[in-house]
C-alpha cells in the first residue's frame, strides 16, 4: 500500500439512475488498488455541472485525497460537462497530462481526440478527467502509469521527503 488515497468519480446520467451498470468506476478502483493506492470512495453522479463541481471541491478540500479520477462526460455530447466543471474548480492546470492522454488514445483509436478531458490541481489534490468507457479507462490508466506517482509527490510537496 502506498501513501496516496484516491477517489473515483463516475459521471454518467444513466449510471447514476441505474439505467446502465457502471463498470468503469469499479475497474479504475481495482486497477488503482492493484497499484497500491487506497481508494476509499467510489461514487456515481449525473452529468450536472454544479454537482460535479461540488463533489470535486468536497474531495479536494481537506487534503486527505491525493488524486481524483473522473470517468465520463468528457465528450462533445450536449450533456458532457465534466471538463467545464473541472476547469471551474482547479487552481492550476496540468495540460501535459490531458495532452498525453489524448495523444496516446489517438494511437489506439482516432476517437481518442473526441475526449475534451482536463487535468489540474486544487489545493493538494490532482484531478484528472478520463473518458467514460471501460476500454478507455484501462488504456488511460496505463498511459498515466509512468508519471502518476511522481506527479502526486510533487503536487503534495512531498518529493524528496522521507
Ligand atoms: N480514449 C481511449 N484511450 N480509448 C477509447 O476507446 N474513446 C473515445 C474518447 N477517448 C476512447 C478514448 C470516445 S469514443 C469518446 S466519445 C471520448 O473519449 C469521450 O468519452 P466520454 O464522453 O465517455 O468521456
Amino acid at each position: 500500500m502506498n501513501k496516496f488515497a484516491c477517489v473515483v468519480l463516475t459521471i454518467s446520467d444513466k449510471g447514476s439512475t441505474g439505467q446502465r451498470k457502471d463498470t468503469s468506476g469499479p475497474i479504475l478502483k481495482e486497477l488503482l488498488e492493484a497499484k497500491g493506492f487506497a481508494v476509499p470512495f467510489l461514487e456515481i453522479i449525473p452529468d450536472e455541472q454544479p454537482l460535479i463541481e461540488k463533489k470535486l471541491r468536497e474531495f479536494s478540500e481537506g487534503g486527505e485525497i491525493a488524486l481524483i479520477l473522473t470517468t465520463g462526460g468528457t465528450g462533445p455530447a450536449p450533456r458532457d460537462v465534466t471538463p467545464e466543471a473541472t476547469l471551474a474548480v482547479i487552481e492550476k492546470e496540468m495540460p501535459g497530462i490531458a495532452e498525453h492522454l489524448r495523444a496516446e488514445s489517438f494511437r489506439k483509436t482516432p476517437h481518442g481526440i473526441l475526449s475534451r478531458g482536463r487535468a489540474g490541481i486544487r489545493k493538494k489534490t490532482l484531478i484528472i478527467n478520463l473518458p467514460g468507457s471501460p476500454k478507455a479507462v484501462r488504456e488511460c490508466l496505463e498511459f498515466l502509469e509512468p508519471v502518476l506517482y511522481h506527479a502526486l509527490e510533487l503536487v503534495r510537496g512531498e518529493f524528496g521527503e522521507h
